[in-house]
C-alpha cells in the first residue's frame, strides 16, 4: 500500500512569482522567506516523493460566484496554469496521479465526503508557487492530486470538516494500491486580510499559537467556528484550513522538521511547517 512520506504547508502570496519571475531570491527584502525552503528542498532531495496531493484553495479560477463546490477534486491527466498574472512566468504543466485521484473519489465518497469530481482543471498561483517554492528548478519529479476547499464565498467548510476530510483523505492514501511515497501539501494562509477596514491585518500571536498547535494538540483549531477564525487569522487567513486538513492526513501524531515564519509577504504573514509522520 501507498505510503505518507510526509506533509509540508507553506503560504500562496501572488507577489512570491514576481520575486521567482525577477530573480530576487537574495534581495533583502525576499532572502529571509526564500532561504526558508532551503532545508525543505533538502528533505525534498532525500525523501523523494513520487506524488503530491495538493490542498489549496482555487481563487475564482476554475470555481466563480456562480458555482462553487465545497471540496472539489482533479482527475485530469495534466493540470496546467492559467493565472491571473502577477509576472508569475509560465510553469509547465503538472502530471496528474489518475489512478490515485479516481481512488480518493471513490474511498471518500464511501467515506460520505463526496467530492466534486473535476476531469479537467487549470491551476492557479495557489498551485503553482508553492510547487516552484519546492522544486525551483520547475522539472516536476511528482505527479499530482489537486483537491480544493472553498474559502472564497460563504458559507465555508467548518474547520472541524475539514480537519475530518484531511483525515478520510490520508486513511484513502494509504489504501491505495501503489508502492508510491505520497506527500501531502497544504498551501495558504497564514493571518491575511486583503480588503475591508482590517485590510493588512496580521496576526503573530495566533499564527505562532496554530503552528504549534499542528504538533501539539493538532485539533485545536476545529474547536474555533469559522467567524472566530475569520477574526483571528483575517478573511484570507481562512485559508489556514488547508493547513489543517494537511495535517488530519499525516495521522495520529507527526515530527516537526522545519518552520519559518516571515512578516510580512506583501500583506500576508508567511509560513512555512515540514511534518512527518510518526509511526
Ligand atoms: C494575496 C493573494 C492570496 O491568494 C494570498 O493567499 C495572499 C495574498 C495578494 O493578492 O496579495
Ligand atoms: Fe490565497
Amino acid at each position: 500500500m501507498a505510503h505518507i512520506i510526509g506533509g509540508i504547508n507553506t503560504s500562496h502570496v501572488p507577489a512570491i512569482g514576481r520575486a521567482i519571475h525577477r530573480g530576487l531570491q537574495d534581495d533583502p527584502y525576499w532572502k529571509p522567506f526564500f532561504d526558508g525552503y532551503r532545508p525543505v528542498q533538502h528533505w525534498l532531495a532525500e525523501a523523494r516523493p513520487d506524488v503530491v496531493v495538493v490542498f489549496y484553495n482555487d481563487h475564482g479560477l476554475n470555481f466563480f460566484l456562480d458555482k462553487m463546490p465545497t471540496f472539489a477534486i482533479g482527475t485530469a491527466p495534466s493540470y496546467s496554469n492559467a493565472d491571473e498574472g502577477w509576472g508569475i512566468p509560465q510553469v509547465p504543466a503538472f502530471t496528474g496521479e489518475q489512478d490515485l485521484s479516481w481512488h480518493l473519489v471513490e474511498s471518500l465518497t464511501e467515506a460520505e465526503f463526496d467530492l466534486t469530481t473535476c476531469q479537467e482543471m487549470v491551476v492557479d498561483h495557489a498551485f503553482t508557487l508553492p510547487m516552484a517554492l519546492l522544486w525551483p528548478d520547475q522539472a516536476w519529479p511528482v505527479k499530482v492530486v489537486p483537491i480544493c476547499i472553498n474559502t472564497v464565498q460563504f458559507p465555508l467548510p467548518t474547520a472541524a470538516r475539514c480537519w475530518k476530510l484531511g483525515q478520510a483523505v490520508g486513511r484513502a492514501i494509504r489504501s491505495w494500491a501503489s508502492d508510491a511515497r505520497v506527500m501531502v501539501l497544504g498551501t495558504g494562509g497564514l493571518s491575511h486580510q486583503l480588503d475591508g477596514e482590517r485590510a493588512g491585518f496580521i496576526n503573530k500571536a495566533f499564527d505562532l499559537q496554530f503552528m504549534d498547535s499542528l504538533v501539539q494538540d493538532p485539533t485545536w483549531a476545529t474547536r474555533l467556528s469559522i467567524h472566530e477564525l475569520v477574526e483571528k487569522a483575517g478573511t484570507q487567513g481562512i485559508e489556514l484550513l488547508m493547513w489543517l486538513a494537511t495535517r488530519g492526513a499525516l495521522g495520529e501524531s507527526v515530527r516537526e522538521l522545519h518552520r519559518n515564519y516571515h512578516i510580512p509577504i506583501s500583506n500576508t504573514a508567511s509560513g512555512l511547517m515540514l511534518l512527518e509522520p510518526v509511526a
